[in-house]
């Protein structure tokens, strides 16, 4: 079976992909290839920083991978956090991120925001991206308890819950990660045929 890093050290989103393509790759992350180096994250775009992390596999593994970057795009806050999602308030976390997002947009009344995604794939030399976006709008309360991140304050266009306030299932039908995904995987299926 063709052997597929995934760039990451978090295993539930490996073992998310590893179900959906058992039986035509083998999915490994960075652990189980022996890389412990924290890949630097220093461009300036989502596809850059995703591009880097398949680049750096590609460099010293020379094995075929694919990456993720994703973040909170606001319009109001000339789409901030973006690329600097995780560490909008420092190295301090999820709550405290969401916190400093509502207190720029105090008396803001343009509430549209966007999740974005995106995959960068290395296969056989050559390169490929894929996208997944999800439009909404901000709350100015936090709500809901599931999922992580800005999901709590992230209403998406066409309901009236928050991303929190959603089970998992629900979120993954729409989210902006799990639309990325699913075209890398569609890709990927196709290229085994
Ligand atoms: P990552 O690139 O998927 O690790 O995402 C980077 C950061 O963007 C996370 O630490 C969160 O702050 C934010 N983010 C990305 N996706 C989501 C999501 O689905 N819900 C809430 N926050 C998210």
């Amino acid at each position: 079976m063709r052997e597929l890093v995934f760039a990451t050290n978090n295993t539930h989103k490996t073992e998310e992909v590893k179900q959906l393509l058992a039986g035509q790759y083998q999915v490994l992350n960075l652990k189980d290839i022996g890389c412990d180096t924290d890949i630097p994250e220093t461009g300036n775009t989502f596809a850059e920083n995703a591009r880097l992390k398949t680049s750096f596999v590609e460099t010293h593994y020379q094995m075929d991978c694919f990456a993720d970057d994703s973040g909170l795009e606001v319009e109001a806050l000339n789409n901030a956090p973006g690329i600097y999602s995780a560490r909008y308030a420092g190295q301090r976390g999820d709550r405290e991120n969401l916190e400093l997002v509502l207190k720029n947009m105090e008396g803001i009344t343009n509430r549209k925001a966007r999740f974005k995604t995106v995959v960068s794939l290395v296969q056989q030399n050559q390169h490929y991206f894929f996208e997944g976006v999800i439009n909404g709008t901000l709350r100015e309360k936090a709500s809901g308890a599931e999922g992580f991140g800005y999901d709590p304050i992230f209403v998406p266009d066409g309901y009236d819950i928050t991303f929190a306030e959603m089970s998992m299932a629900q979120k993954n039908e729409i989210s902006h990660r799990a639309q990325a995904m699913r075209k890398l995987i569609s890709f990927l299926k196709s290229a085994t045929l």
